[in-house]
């Protein structure tokens, strides 16, 4: 217990609230008191610590990612770290409504240190800017592994095991309304299952109660343009939750 007994409501509440998402419980009856103070926290409530007189606690949106950057940037939990230049944590925006999650860094992200920065990263970045009418620092973009595979091969089960929990850790910290899973690791990461891309695309999932959309990787794309039309019908369903438009898991 904190000495704030409210704030153990807000913590309790927000358990339940997880616990009842994974039960694929979508709607959950709450007081208007706390439904007000969950609307009012995105990010989780730091513990309580005794306030200077005349000020108050506020949570600060970037302050669990920026820790998170620190231990990811130090990890050496797989052989990535002897190979890799620099970890590749994400980028954008601590608030961001939208979230992408892509594979890993290639030789390009492992330079610069930021994803999707290379030829898929610029098709990324059209569908962002030009297709949804977003600005790319408005969403975040990360991927499931943090570290470059050497040659660019597919991730191994026990790197996507050992990096897992930061992209959690990442994606519970941000909130987003919408989670945008880029091909098949992310995907198959995110929703545990090992059903193909293409069967996955084209309907909401959840992850932990937010609506997730599965799409072709872009750098799939930049080898099959003939699909970037069903990428795009993805992305406009993306951007009608985004507005507000339809609420997955309620649609007509
Ligand atoms: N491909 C990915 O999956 N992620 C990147 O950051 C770049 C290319
Ligand atoms: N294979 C993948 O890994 N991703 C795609 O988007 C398509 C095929």
């Amino acid at each position: 217990m904190s000495s704030d007994p409210f704030r153990d409501i807000i913590n309790d509440t927000c358990e339940l609230l997880r616990q009842s998402a994974k039960g694929r419980n979508r709607v959950v009856h709450l007081s208007p008191e706390v439904a007000q103070q969950l609307d009012a926290r995105k990010t989780p409530v730091p513990p309580a610590s005794p306030q200077p007189t005349g000020q108050t606690a506020v949570a600060v949106p970037g302050a669990p990612l920026a820790s998170l950057q620190a231990e990811v940037t130090a990890c050496t939990k797989c052989e990535l770290s002897r190979t890799r230049t620099q970890t590749v944590f994400g980028d954008g925006s601590p608030t961001a409504k939208l979230v992408f999650v892509g594979e890993a860094p290639g030789a390009d992200e492992d330079r610069q240190g930021v994803p999707f920065v290379g030829r898929a990263g610029q098709l990324l970045t059209d569908i962002i800017e030009k297709g949804m009418k977003l600005r790319r620092g408005d969403v975040f973009i990360c991927n499931v592994l943090k570290c470059r595979p050497p040659g660019n091969r597919n991730p191994l089960p026990s790197e996507v095991e050992q990096c897992e929990p930061y992209l959690i850790r990442q994606l519970e910290a941000l909130r987003p309304a919408v989670i945008c899973a880029l091909g098949k690791y992310a995907a198959q990461t995110l929703l545990k299952t090992n059903a193909p891309i293409g069967r996955l695309r084209g309907r909401w999932h959840f992850y932990h109660g937010i609506p997730l959309r599965a799409t072709y990787h872009p750098a799939y794309l930049l080898r099959s343009p003939g699909e970037k039309r069903k990428t795009w019908e993805d992305v406009q369903e993306i951007m009608k939750v985004i507005n507000g438009e339809v609420v997955p898991g309620q649609e007509p």
